[in-house]
């Protein structure tokens, strides 16, 4: 498993912006959006393209063209949602696959309570979309969900991500690859990123 964490200065300027502890929401979602444009360029680098001759304005011209696999856009409810329309600017053919889990209060444990995948997943590459890769138990069971659905290429899109939710995949998941903008530090005792970002899903929807 590989962490890619994006090195251009424009992510390290935008992703300083959504730190800041008095963003406007419409700041923190336009920011968020453009960040999931650039980490999309980063998570797709490594795609495969193949050489085709179409007719060009001057006659006959060579082109590269994306082959392989298609890609669907999974996004988790609800913050995935804030990154889900910069990764569609960047991959605009994507199919969209969305799944959304609560936190059972007894067990802790992720329980899914909506899900509508792409119905050709098998034949796809998911990205998988949260803002925050906290404890990494959400992404664990979307990940199985993906699996159990055929899906064998899936790479996580985030934000932010602590070194226990990495830990986490790395462990159940070895073949999924991360790309974040950044690692933070830990979780403190509620589960939040620290420095992180608070709340990204309040920050996005405007509900704090
Ligand atoms: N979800 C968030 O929105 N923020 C965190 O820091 C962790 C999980």
């Amino acid at each position: 498993m590989a962490v890619h964490v994006a090195q251009h200065p424009l992510v390290k300027h935008k992703l300083g912006l959504l730190r800041k502890h008095d963003i406007t929401t419409s700041l923190f979602r336009d920011v968020t959006k453009e960040l999931a444009r650039l980490l999309t360029y980063e998570a797709t680098k490594d795609l495969q393209v193949e050489k085709k001759t179409i007719k060009g304005w001057a006659g006959e011209v060579e082109i590269e063209r994306i082959k392989g696999k298609k890609i669907t856009v999974v996004p988790i409810l609800r913050a995935g949602l804030g990154m889900m329309d910069g990764v569609l600017d960047m991959v605009p053919g994507a199919k969209v696959s969305v799944v959304g889990f609560y936190r059972n209060e007894e067990t802790l444990k992720p329980v899914k309570y909506y899900v509508k995948l792409a119905s050709d997943i098998k034949a796809r590459m998911a990205l998988i979309l949260d803002p925050m890769l906290a404890t990494g138990g959400t992404l664990e069971a979307t990940i199985d969900l993906l699996k159990q659905a055929g899906c064998t290429q899936i790479r996580g899109i985030f934000l932010v991500a602590a070194p226990e939710g990495i830990k986490r995949i790395q462990d159940k998941h070895p073949d999924v690859d991360i790309y974040c903008a950044s690692v933070d530090e830990r979780l403190n005792d509620k589960g939040y990123i620290l420095p992180g970002l608070g709340d990204a899903g309040d920050k996005i929807f405007g509900t704090k």
